[in-house]
């Protein structure tokens, strides 16, 4: 195609850059399926791990084939002696994203199979990163705690050991039911900018921890993954319900954006967040910081009244913020949880991608200056 018939995608929006069997979205509807099944199915029915089988398979394990993924997962679970030192050596100077996607890369450095792109490798590669970031997580948390790292323990599902590695506590069978319902939503979502980003990388055919790393550093900005933070920031700075209105009005009219509403496919609420606000309900019936749910709810009703006639609903952030809140989760973590949750579905991706590659090589419309003749530096004006 010739420059001239050329027209530019601003944000690749419609798009389709990829044929993918993990996950459909109808954003006019706020469906979400992932392999043909429901989102709504999975978080009544499922586990993390199972989700993780799922993407990674098409199809739910059978009970062998899930005990067998757990085991891979537990074996996984505890730090190298690398990634120990690294966040050690890291405590106080960085923030949990950057510690995560260092974490990826050096898991990525001991791996002396990281190249190899067969499946049956990138599937183990895939396990080791699903097991492992969780710890990492946790770990960065507690040193920068001043306290010791805790192991992870073989007898907690995924979901309930990432909360004991992280508070030292076995959290209550709600707590635990909670978080594993938030990992299953969190695991995937289609062709969002992290997945494109590790996607990209993976088609160079560059390893798997690099396009996890790529992915990593895609997922952490506030238009992404970000959100979720920025949302419980906001919800700091209203301070209470009762000054929902006036810190709204005065946000919206010096044109700042409120973080968790508005998506580039749903254009009515994500399904994710109708989700997390039904479990957010149980929660608040017993945390001590339910405050922050009772008013994200109520920002929720003045948002939409705010925003009546156009398409911008809360989407998966806006209601994970004050949910992991009341599960005891420092919100600086809410953005490295996304990740911890969504290399299922990066990596199921990557799986896809590894299995058919083409380089991902777009072009770019010129709109620079053209036939200047050279100057020598010391002739320039
Ligand atoms: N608050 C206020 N206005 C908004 C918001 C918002 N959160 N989101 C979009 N708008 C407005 C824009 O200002 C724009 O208005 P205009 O047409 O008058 O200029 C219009 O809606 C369309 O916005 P775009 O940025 O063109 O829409 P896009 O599809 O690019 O936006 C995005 C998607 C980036 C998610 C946007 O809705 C946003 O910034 N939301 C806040 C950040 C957020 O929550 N991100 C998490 C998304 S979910 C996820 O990644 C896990």
């Amino acid at each position: 195609m010739t420059q001239e018939a050329a027209t530019v995608a601003r944000g690749l929006e419609g798009i389709y850059v990829a044929e993918t069997k993990l996950c459909r979205i109808d954003g006019q509807k706020g469906e979400l399926v992932y392999s043909g099944y429901d989102i709504y199915d999975l978080a009544d029915n499922s586990s993390f791990e199972e989700v993780a089988f799922l993407l990674w398979n098409q199809r739910l394990p059978s009970r062998a084939e899930l005990a067998e993924l757990k085991e891979a997962l537990r074996r996984e679970r505890p730090l190298s002696p690398l990634n120990t030192r690294l966040l050690n050596e890291m405590n106080g100077l960085v923030r949990p994203m950057r510690a995560l996607e260092i974490a990826v890369t050096a898991a990525g450095a001991l791996d002396r199979n990281s190249s190899d792109l067969s499946q049956p490798a990138l599937r183990r590669q895939a396990a080791l990163l699903t097991a492992r970031m969780g710890t990492v997580v946790a770990a960065f948390h507690r040193l920068r705690e001043g306290k010791p790292i805790v192991a992870p323990r073989d007898d907690l599902n995924h979901a309930a050991n990432f909360l004991w590695m992280l508070k030292g506590e076995e959290p209550s069978e709600l707590e635990a039911h909670i978080f594993n319902v938030a990992l299953i939503l969190h695991a995937e979502h289609e062709m969002n900018a992290s997945t494109f980003a590790a996607i990209v990388t993976a088609s160079t055919q560059s390893d798997l921890y690099s396009a996890i790393a790529s992915a990593i550093g895609t997922l952490k900005g506030p238009l992404h993954g970000g959100a979720n933070d920025a949302v419980f920031r906001t919800l700091q700075a209203i301070g209470s319900e009762d000054n929902i209105e006036k810190y709204i009005d005065e946000m919206l009219a010096s044109g700042e954006r409120m973080m968790g509403f508005g998506h580039r496919v749903y254009k009515t609420t994500d399904p994710r967040a109708i989700i997390l606000e039904r479990l957010g309900h149980q929660l608040a019936e017993v945390s001590p910081e339910a405050k922050w749910f009772h008013m994200s709810t109520k920002l929720r009703d003045y948002l939409l009244q705010k925003f009546e006639g156009r398409p911008l609903y809360p989407n998966v952030d806006f209601f994970s913020a004050s949910v992991y809140k009341m599960l005891g989760i420092p919100n600086d973590l809410y953005t490295p949880i996304f990740a911890v949750a969504r290399i299922a579905g990066w990596s199921a991706h990557l799986l896809e991608q590894y299995a058919d590659n083409r380089l991902v090589r777009p072009n770019a419309l010129y709109e620079g200056a053209d036939n200047r003749p050279y100057v020598p530096v010391d002739e320039r004006g």
